[in-house]
């Protein structure tokens, strides 16, 4: 043991003691999608084990780990992009069998290994872009990944490819490689995999260096079906001999981005796809110097159907000769059916090049310079059926066009437009009635500056969007629309559902609305999606009950954090779904009649109870009793009468008709205080007797039933055992049993338990007896 110790402790102390603590990520929402990115975190943070979307972007990771990753089985998309990895255990991914999507671009990895990407049988989206390696290692990395769908490879530093490494993916939906450093090409390699949809490579270095390396690169990846991306290039007339291949193998579709040469090269390069199976040409992002001149050779291109331009450059663009004046290509344009020139600094289009234009079915001139003027030459000036007789999609998106009236004219002949986008130019207003083709299914007016909708708008429209203008309302009859956007204005209610009759999705984020309610989202009979988040909400009861428990029943809705209160004030900022309100605030009138009709039982039965417990009574007393103990007692002089007869009225007969002759009759007579008599009228009855009896040497109390019911008596009574208990004298008109002498009467029990006291007899004889005992008792100091 002794000889163990050290060294177990020397083992640990090896490894660093106890393993540190990950950091913690719980940046997760409901779908388990952890975003982690941009947190200066060096390791992999732990998070939920559920977790299936991983970002992890901008950070500083260094090293995946064996472990690192093991308890996220449930992974399917991982973003490690942007940190600064530079090795990866070879295990490190090995329990991630469900994983999709993963993306080590812009990192440090040196080398790749095939061991890393063995288990990701589920793969379709894998990204190694930007990283250091120079070759794609030993082995196939691809091998098991037979569903990857995009491929995104290569880096500067990359110096060869070799036949094995593209071993695996049957079919790419998209293939971007990068390898402007490339100096081995294997032939063949790229040809491993069966089918590319669509190819984007970057290789402007073997462009400059090396034709024959940039030829097997080209031949490998030209195929009919494989639309070719070429990018990045910079080149000159001299370097164009790859091409030749790309034409030859029968390429249909090419794009040639972040281009930069002259004028002429790019028509040598036009003059190359004579006599190839051409159907489409793109440029985007390009720069051309030089001047395009009428007299330039263009190609005879007979498939070619199809022209995308983007961003292009032209640095003499304004003196761009109208294209119907180069004869070759007359024939060129009347076969095109999509045409997009974008973001191109395009402001006119002579109407004689429009006439040659009557295959065009796609029009895309979104971003260029087009105003009223030149927009209504290029269209013929509205004149009918001549103009883009095949016309389906015009898109005018982005351009100074600010006249309505002369877009519904110049339109209303084009007899097949099913959608126009005229987005982002700067209307205002609107005329009351326009004229619109019958076809015509789908308008996007989203950013006009709109402030107003009228009867202009085509009745016949399926898709409308409106997004981001001013509207203040919205109530247009339109029987045929599905969708309509209606973000971003200043809507302040939801439009009238009933003249929506087929309305399925209604986008209508960003306007003030104060609320909406169960019966106007049921008057939209066919609504399915519903987007209206909006930080504006007036929070009643009945809105936030039905946001949280009807509303998903009847629509899919967009994010519900996105719907957030602004009144009532203790709300404002709340979502609508952490909204809570009292009982008191949502059945205002149905709380009050209860607290009403609580408080009437309350003060019912506390009535009752101080009934039942004769409260009145013993407060009585209470007073009385405090009176008494404040009062001086009375002096000897004040003391004027020998008794102080205390009696019921019920008694009365007795007291007058017998006692009081009698006593009073008496020789010397006694002086009898009767409160019928005496009292002076107008006092506090209280007080008069109280005054009374303390005038009096002696109390009489006649006691009889009706006695015991009286509450004046009752007090008499109770305040002679205050005062002058001794002075009572107690007689007894008939005989009354212990039991109905109430409780609290307990005096009175007591009383007449241990005090003796004077029995009216029955018999008459006896009763001078009686006379004379009390006459006795009377008398005695
Ligand atoms: C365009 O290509 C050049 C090389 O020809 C490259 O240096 C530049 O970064 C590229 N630009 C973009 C935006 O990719
Ligand atoms: C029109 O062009 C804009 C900008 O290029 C684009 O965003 C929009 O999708 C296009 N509209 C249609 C209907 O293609
Ligand atoms: C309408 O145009 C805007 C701006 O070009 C675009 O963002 C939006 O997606 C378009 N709307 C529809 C429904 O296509
Ligand atoms: C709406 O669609 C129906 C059926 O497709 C059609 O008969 C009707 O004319 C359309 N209404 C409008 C105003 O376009």
């Amino acid at each position: 043991m002794l000889v163990f110790l050290p060294l177990l402790m020397l083992s640990w102390g090896a490894h660093g003691g106890l393993p540190h603590p990950r950091p913690k990520c719980d940046r997760c929402d409901e779908n388990f999608a952890c975003d982690c990115s941009s947190s200066n975190l060096q390791e992999v943070p732990a998070v939920s084990t559920s977790v299936k979307s991983l970002d992890l972007s901008f950070n500083e990771i260094k090293t995946i780990g064996q472990d690192d990753l093991c308890d996220y089985s449930n992974l399917e998309v991982l973003i490690l992009r942007s940190n600064v990895i530079s090795s990866i255990a070879e295990q490190g991914f090995s329990t991630l069998n469900k994983l999709e999507v993963l993306d080590l671009s812009d990192n440090r990895l040196n080398d790749l290994s095939e061991m890393w990407f063995k288990r990701l049988s589920s793969l379709k989206h894998l990204n190694l872009l930007g990283n250091k390696y120079e070759t794609f290692g030993k082995g196939s990395l691809l091998h098991s990944m037979v569903k990857l769908s995009t491929l995104i490879v290569g880096n500067p530093f990359l110096a060869s490819v070799s036949e094995d490494s593209f071993i695996g993916p049957n079919h790419l939906q998209s293939f971007v490689f990068y390898g402007s450093g490339l100096k081995n090409y294997q032939p063949g390699s790229f040809s491993r995999i069966n089918s590319i949809d669509e190819v984007t490579v970057s290789i402007d270095g073997p462009f400059q260096r090396d034709t024959a390396l940039t030829t097997d690169i080209l031949r490998d990846l030209s195929r009919p079906d494989t639309k070719i991306i070429l990018s990045d290039l910079r080149i000159s007339r001299e370097q164009l001999m790859p091409f030749q291949v790309v034409f030859q193998k029968g390429v249909k579709s090419i794009l040639l981005r972040n281009l930069s040469c002259s004028t002429d090269t790019i028509v040598s390069l036009l003059g190359m796809t004579q006599h190839s199976m051409l159907t489409s040409i793109g440029l985007e992002d390009c720069e051309f110097n030089g001047e395009l001149t009428v007299s330039v050779e263009f190609p005879k291109l007979d498939f070619v159907n199809e022209i995308y331009v983007k961003n292009v450059k032209l640095a003499k663009f304004y003196i761009f000769p109208a294209l119907h004046t180069i004869t070759q290509l007359v024939q060129i344009l009347t076969h095109l059916t999509r045409v997009a020139v974008i973001e191109s600094n395009v402001f006119a289009m002579p109407h004689e090049t429009t006439f040659l234009l009557y295959n065009l079915e796609y029009m895309d001139m979104s971003r260029n310079q087009l105003t009223d003027l030149t927009l209504r030459e290029a269209l013929c000036d509205g004149l009918r059926s001549a103009c883009l007789p095949s016309i389906t999609v015009f898109n005018i998106s982005s351009n100074y066009i600010r006249s309505f009236q002369t877009l519904s004219h110049l339109f209303e002949g084009m007899k097949m437009l099913a959608a126009l986008d005229l987005s982002l130019n700067v209307f205002h207003t609107m005329p009351e009635a326009c004229a619109w083709p019958q076809s015509l299914r789908y308008l996007n007016l989203s950013s006009c500056q709109l402030r107003r909708v009228t009867a202009c708008l085509p009745r016949t429209l399926h898709v409308l969007d409106l997004s981001y203008n001013d509207l203040t309302v919205f109530e247009h009859n339109m029987p045929n629309l599905t969708e309509v956007h209606l973000s971003g204005n200043r809507l302040k209610t939801l439009p009238e559902g009933r003249l929506f009759a087929h309305l399925e999705v209604l986008y209508i984020k960003g306007n003030p609305f104060i609320s909406f309610s169960q019966n106007q989202i049921s008057n939209y009979g066919s609504l399915r999606i519903l987007e209206a988040g909006a930080d504006t909400y007036v929070c009643s009861c009945e809105f936030v009950s039905f946001f949280k428990h009807e509303l998903s029943h009847l629509v899919k809705l967009d994010r519900k954090q996105a719907y957030i209160c602004s009144s009532p004030f203790a709300l404002r900022g709340v979502e609508v779904t952490d909204a809570h309100l009292s009982v008191f605030e949502c059945h205002a009138s149905l709380a009050f009649s209860t607290l009403c009709a609580f408080v009437l039982v309350v003060v019912i039965s506390a009535v009752v109870m101080c009934h039942k417990l004769h409260v009145v009574w013993y407060l009585q007393m209470t007073w009385a009793w405090i009176q008494a103990k404040r009062r001086p007692a009375a002096r000897k002089d004040q003391v004027c009468y020998d008794a102080f007869v205390s009696y019921s009225e019920r008694d009365v007969e007795w007291v007058e008709e017998l006692l009081v002759p009698e006593l009073e009759g008496a020789e010397p007579p006694f002086r009898l205080c009767l409160h019928k008599r005496d009292f002076l009228p107008g006092g506090w009855i209280a007080d008069s007797i109280m005054a009374a009896m303390e005038k009096s040497h002696r109390t009489l109390f006649i006691v009889t039933e009706h006695f015991v019911q009286s509450d004046w008596c009752r007090f008499e009574l109770e305040y002679s055992h205050f005062r002058l208990f001794d002075a009572a004298i107690l007689i007894v008109l008939e005989p009354i049993p212990d039991s109905t002498i109430p409780k609290r009467f307990c005096k009175l029990r007591k009383i007449m338990n241990s005090r003796t006291y004077l029995e009216w007899p029955e018999e008459d004889s006896e009763r001078p007896r009686f006379w004379q005992s009390l006459k006795d008792t009377l008398h005695m100091p």
